[in-house]
């Protein structure tokens, strides 16, 4: 079983243990099941030439075994004899975890050696690692070549959840993104317009959309070559008869300083300027329009939320996007800064669900398919 322990680490401490939680329903499925687990993940990014010690993946095995009251074995070797010799003495209910499968080069390239190895290692390929599944690497995508594979739980409401939103959402549908740059979220943005009939904007990225509007932002963060891409955007949306809020005012501050800012309307941002949140009269904007939604998808914080004097403006939309599944709406946040942003003002377990994958989620969201789930699929 392939699952995503890529888990944050400090001295050999797991510090968030959501993906090792996200993983028990199908662990406990399976030895429940009477299933011999052999479990395998990668953790950060090695170089692949060999075992690092602070990238091992024993801590996460040690967080599963506490989370769980499970004996959970772990073997400091992936593809040679150790591991092999460990996997031979599994037995029903037995659930060992494997050495990062990123201390070998080939596992990242796909290599089929790879694939054949760790797929000799079970009679069924179970992948339940949303989190790595836009990685066509051999771990993920390997096994099913050679052994059944099936979707773990995780996976599947991973997936169903995601896609979910451009199926036959409830309506209204708002969407909110957020984040610094429209060239990361270029296939995002435009994926969801074909779904949602309201699209909020916020954080960094919004500078480039007024510049679209033709307003000028001061020392914003801001991308030029980007701005007739945000134009057609707004053009797209409008055409299709989706709104786009975009903020009406901004804490602005002349340095990138956790020092309080200045609000300013958005088409009045001085040159010596940057904006670091939205203002706020965008706070009630977005949080009037939200409050109306059936569905609401988040990624992305709305300001430098980092920082105690600019994370109003993302506070006050996660709140906002808490009240939806307090309202009987479903309310979807894709990993990454925002997820970390939810956690840090206590609102996880208001919201339907947060997704387990920063990249994974993206691409799922922008309309690509992952390759782990593809692989599955011509199992
Ligand atoms: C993640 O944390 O997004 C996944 O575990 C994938 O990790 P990667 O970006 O190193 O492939």
């Amino acid at each position: 079983m392939r699952v995503d322990f890529n888990v944050p680490l400090k001295d050999g401490v797991v510090t968030d243990d959501t993906r090792v939680r996200a993983a028990i329903p199908t662990i406990k499925y399976l030895k429940e099941h009477n299933a011999g687990i052999v479990l395998m993940s990668h953790l950060g990014r090695p170089k692949g030439d060999g075992p690092e010690p602070e990238l091992s993946l024993k801590p996460a095995a040690d967080k599963l075994a506490e989370l769980t009251g499970y004996d959970v074995k772990f073997v400091d070797d992936t593809y040679g004899d150790k591991a092999a010799a460990a996997v031979a003495e599994v037995k029903p209910g037995d659930i060992l975890v494997l050495e990062n499968v990123r201390f070998l080069k080939a596992e990242k390239k796909n290599d089929p050696e790879v694939a054949k190895k760790l797929a000799s290692y079970g009679d069924i390929f179970v992948l339940d690692a949303f989190g790595t599944a836009h990685r066509a690497q051999g771990s993920v995508v390997g096994p099913a070549a050679y052994i059944p594979a099936v979707a773990g739980f995780l996976l599947e409401k991973e997936v169903d959840t995601l896609t979910s939103i451009f199926a036959e959402p409830e309506r209204p549908f708002v969407a909110i993104v957020g984040g610094s740059k429209v060239s990361s979220k270029i296939g995002v943005l435009d994926h969801l317009i074909d779904s949602a009939d309201t699209l909020i904007i916020g954080g960094g990225m919004a500078y480039t959309f007024f510049l679209a509007k033709g307003y000028t932002v001061g020392t914003s963060l801001k991308e030029e070559d980007w701005v007739e891409r945000a134009g057609e955007m707004l053009k797209k949306a409008e055409a299709k008869g989706v709104k786009i809020l975009l903020p009406v005012d901004n804490v602005v501050a002349k340095e990138f300083k956790d020092e309080p800012g200045t609000v300013v309307a958005s088409d009045a941002i001085p040159d010596d300027c940057m904006g670091m949140d939205i203002g706020p009269e965008t706070e009630k904007l977005y949080a009037e329009a939200i409050a109306g939604a059936k569905t609401v998808f988040w990624n992305g914080p709305c300001g430098v939320f980092e920082f105690e004097n600019y994370q109003h403006g993302t506070k006050a939309v996660a709140e906002a996007v808490a009240e939806v599944k307090a309202n009987g709406g479903t309310s979807i946040i894709g990993g990454g800064d925002s997820v970390a942003a939810i956690n840090k003002f206590g609102l996880a377990d208001k919201m339907s669900w947060i997704s387990t994958g920063g990249g994974a989620s993206m691409e799922l969201v922008e309309g690509k398919a992952l390759p782990g789930v593809e692989a599955l699929l011509d199992a």
